[in-house]
């Protein structure tokens, strides 16, 4: 059943986002699709983040980080924070923008959030995240993956 659940997952079309975070030691970045708006008041999202992923101890209470909707000409950035490139080499491209907070400044959109719930489920933690800023391109041709490939 669980080949059945992933063949139903791949039919789905997903936007896709990097998740970045840093503090003062290290920088980690991630692409996530598990991604959705939890509330309006606060403006809030969640993001299901695996225990084993790198980023996930870097997102303690209150950290900052930024959720980036990557646009239809992003799917390199996506590829290496998905495994291509490991660690801080996924920061060696020319889209970052090392701010206090590092965000991919040729996103259709960036949210910065602030963590203020972590919710540990089976696998993996519900990142939830308060909104603090958004820089929004207004076009509207987000990244999409389906069926194990970028559209
Ligand atoms: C399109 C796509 C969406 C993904 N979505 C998630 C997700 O929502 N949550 C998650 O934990 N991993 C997700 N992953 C897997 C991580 O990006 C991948 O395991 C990454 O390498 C983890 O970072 P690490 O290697 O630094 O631990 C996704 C991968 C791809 C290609």
């Amino acid at each position: 059943m669980k080949e059945k659940f992933l063949e139903v997952l791949r039919t789905t079309k997903q936007n896709v986002f990097v998740v970045a975070a840093k503090n003062e030691e290290k920088r980690q970045a991630m692409t996530v699709s598990s991604v959705f708006s939890v509330s309006l008041e606060p403006m809030s999202m969640a993001v299901s983040v695996n225990q084993d992923a790198s980023l996930h101890d870097l997102l303690t209470l209150e950290t900052k980080f930024s959720l980036n909707l990557l646009s239809s000409n992003q799917a390199e950035i996506a590829e290496i924070c998905s495994g291509a490139e490991e660690g801080d080499v996924r920061f060696d491209h020319p889209d970052w923008e090392m701010s206090e907070i590092p965000f991919l400044k040729n996103a259709q959109s960036n949210l910065f959030c602030k963590c203020k719930k972590i919710i540990p489920i089976y696998s993996h933690s519900l990142i939830i995240g308060e909104i603090e800023n958004i820089k929004h391109s207004g076009i509207t041709n987000p990244l999409i993956y389906q069926d194990g490939k970028y559209l």
